[in-house]
């Protein structure tokens, strides 16, 4: 059996020290001073929430997951006849399309136009995204050998992730970017089963089967993201998320056996920058405790449990993002509006929260749906000074 990815931490750890953003470089949007043509990020709305601080915002921020992307005209014109990951690899493109949601919607944040899998693409696994499916390997990663083959990520080779944040926080101005990695478990799922998959059996399977394949696995996939993660935040990145999208259909047991010291590697790999690091997951509500062990500032909740929950469940403690059901979205304002109040009511148990939905942004979204949310967050969480 491994050993535990660590106690849980004490809550309010201080983010953003003096010490911390010292390891920054002096241009970055965290740093740069006040009354720079572009002020710094670190007194937005989302860093303050992001930060447990959120009573000292004017209002409570809102980004969406995929909020770039297929529900926006502007992206469907910019990708027209280039391929995702071509896009997400061709940095004043990539950049582009980041800004794209914050200059039509006004959110709080941009969230880098990337993929999971860019990292193992960037390492020299062959891997595409077929439209409509998702991530395909060509080789899939089975064996002990296999993990053993796997390349390693260059350093050199995310200069191009670097161009490309530096380009995006260039258009950003003092609005946050948040970085982000495919968690150790969701991109060895990809990776083990070569494609997408209903219930991630094959990498179920491998961890018990064969544990030391998979705890190579799980370390190759946790240094290439934190690779990943600290390349954004050394550009530019003024928060990062780990999506674990797929954890969810994992037990706590095998979470805490096979899962948490993996993700627990990658947020340690970008802990001393202090930034916020939130971590995701979906149908992850018995697995909110170890997640949040694993080294998380923030947790974002998808929309099958309800805030004030998971704020009891994490002791009233831990800041929380979330968790606007996203099938909502197309129900009709009559539907969304009641839903997103009780949201908001709901993420008032935690010290601060972040609105987000509680899964990414369907592809079939009207995008004013979208703009006339973030405006009415805006206003009914106005705080008048
Ligand atoms: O706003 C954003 O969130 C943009 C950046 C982003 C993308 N993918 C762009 C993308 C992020 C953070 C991701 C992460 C990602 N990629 C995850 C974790 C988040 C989640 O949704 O759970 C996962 C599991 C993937 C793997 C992946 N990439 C899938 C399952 C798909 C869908 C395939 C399809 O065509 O339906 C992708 C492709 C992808 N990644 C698209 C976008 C905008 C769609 C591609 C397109 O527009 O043609």
């Amino acid at each position: 059996m491994t050993a535990p990815a660590g106690a849980p931490r004490a809550p309010y750890r201080p983010l953003l020290t003096e010490d911390q953003l010292a390891h920054l470089p002096a241009n970055h949007p965290l740093r740069r001073a006040e009354g720079e043509i572009r002020a710094n990020t670190a007194s937005s709305p989302m860093l303050l929430a992001l930060t447990g601080r959120g009573n000292q915002a004017s209002h409570r921020p809102v980004w969406f997951m995929r909020q770039a992307g297929r529900s926006l005209p502007e992206y469907r014109a910019a990708r027209e006849g280039i391929a995702m990951l071509d896009a997400c690899l061709t940095p004043e493109l990539a950049a582009e399309i980041t800004v794209q949601p914050v200059r039509r919607h006004a959110v709080d944040a941009g969230i880098f136009f990337s993929d999971i899998v860019i990292p193992m693409k960037l390492a020299g696994v062959d891997v595409d995204i077929v439209p409509g499916r998702g991530p395909v390997l060509s080789s899939p990663v089975r064996t002990l050998e296999d993990v053993r083959a796997l390349p390693e990520l260059e350093d050199s080779a995310l200069d191009v992730i670097r161009e490309a944040i530096a380009a995006t926080v260039e258009k950003l101005g003092d609005t946050p970017l948040i970085g982000f990695a495919g968690a150790p478990f969701t991109v060895a799922a990809y990776m083990v089963e070569g494609g997408p998959s209903r219930d991630h059996l094959r990498p179920r399977t491998m961890m018990h089967a064969d544990p030391q394949a998979w705890k190579e696995l799980g370390a190759w996939a946790a240094r290439t993201a934190g690779q990943f993660l600290r390349a954004q935040i050394e550009t530019g990145a003024s928060a990062v998320q780990l999506f674990d999208s797929w954890a969810g259909s994992l037990s706590e047991g095998d979470y805490r056996r096979y899962v948490q010291e993996h993700s627990a590697a990658s947020l340690a790999a970008v802990e001393e920058f202090g930034v916020p690091r939130i971590h995701f997951g979906t149908g992850t509500g018995e697995l909110l405790g170890a997640m949040y062990e694993a080294g998380a500032d923030v947790m974002g909740v998808d929309y099958r449990l309800p805030l004030d929950i998971a704020s009891q469940r994490l002791g009233g403690k831990v800041v929380l993002q979330g968790n606007i059901d996203p099938a909502l979205l197309a129900a009709g304002p009559e539907v969304l509006y009641p839903h997103v109040d009780s949201v908001l009511q709901a993420g008032s148990a935690a010290p601060s929260h972040v609105v987000n939905l509680g899964h990414g942004v369907p592809p079939t979204t009207d995008p004013q749906v979208l703009t006339d949310l973030v405006s009415y967050i805006h206003r009914k969480t106005a705080r008048t000074v």
